[in-house]
């Protein structure tokens, strides 16, 4: 479904992802990992149009060529995502955010009772229903995490981009949180790809994992292999020192 062949990027004499090349197939949820500063949310800005990839950089999404396009139109082929910082308007209600992504979605410019209609159906999905009528400001941190997600289920995505979605939170928060994400693959068919700086909270829900460090893929596989693979548990020790 994703097909991303030698992503690369640099900013100046800095190779932020160097020639990463990885697929992502359909109703698969997809761990990146990696230390801070390995090029994770660099990678994701490359895929979602932030950023023009450099060199012989391709994303493929289905066949259609991404690369050079716009980031909303290729928020309308499908790919949509989340920000490692939370970006709800916190003036408008909850409702009123999630019918700002339903319109923005696969299907532009939607009637209003559409697109109101779609928001309360991913707010009851992701299980923020209650707090519809709520200043977005006003919810703690993990409900804004799930407005973030509803936000971005609300545009119909085929292919969700995750950046850090459960930092911050408490274990409980974050079971609650990867519970949803698996019901959006299950039930809804979606690709999730998911960055997350600890392994832990994505190990129980990922189908497999992708480390990179200093911009370079250094691993891929099921993640009870990435556990015990040498040179992430390397990447990760380099960090701390
Ligand atoms: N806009 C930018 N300009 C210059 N350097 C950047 C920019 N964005 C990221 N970087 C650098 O690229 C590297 C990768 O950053 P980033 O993708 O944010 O890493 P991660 O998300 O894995 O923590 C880091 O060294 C970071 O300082
Ligand atoms: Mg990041």
């Amino acid at each position: 479904m994703l097909a991303v062949t030698d992503a690369r990027k640099e900013f100046g004499g800095l190779v932020a992802v160097d020639d990463v090349t990885f697929e992502i197939g359909d109703a698969e949820i997809v761990g990146l990992i990696g230390p801070n500063g390995a090029g994770k949310t660099t990678l994701f800005n490359v895929i979602a149009g932030v950023y023009r990839g450099d060199g012989g950089t391709s994303v493929e999404f289905d066949g259609t060529e991404l690369t050079g396009a716009e980031p909303h139109s290729i928020a309308r082929e499908g790919v949509v995502r989340t920000f490692q910082i939370v970006r709800t308007l916190d003036e408008m209600t909850v409702l009123e955010n999630v019918v700002a992504g339903a319109t923005f979605g696969t299907e532009p410019n939607p009637d209003r009772a559409v697109a109101e209609e779609r928001a309360r159906e991913a707010l009851a999905f992701i299980g923020l229903a209650d707090r519809a009528a709520d200043l977005a400001g006003s919810l703690p941190i993990a409900q804004r995490k799930q407005l973030e997600l509803a936000r971005a289920l609300a545009t119909d995505p085929r292919l969700l981009l995750l950046d850090e979605i459960a930092s911050g939170l408490t274990p409980g928060e974050i079971a609650e949180l990867t519970d949803v994400i698996g019901r959006i693959r299950d039930e809804r068919g979606i690709s999730v790809f998911w960055i997350e700086h600890i392994m832990d909270a994505i190990m129980g829900t990922v189908d497999r994992i992708i480390v990179l460090d200093s911009g370079e893929k250094i691993a891929e596989g099921p993640p009870e292999e990435i556990q015990r693979d040498e040179r992430v548990k390397a990447a990760y020790l380099g960090e701390s020192a």
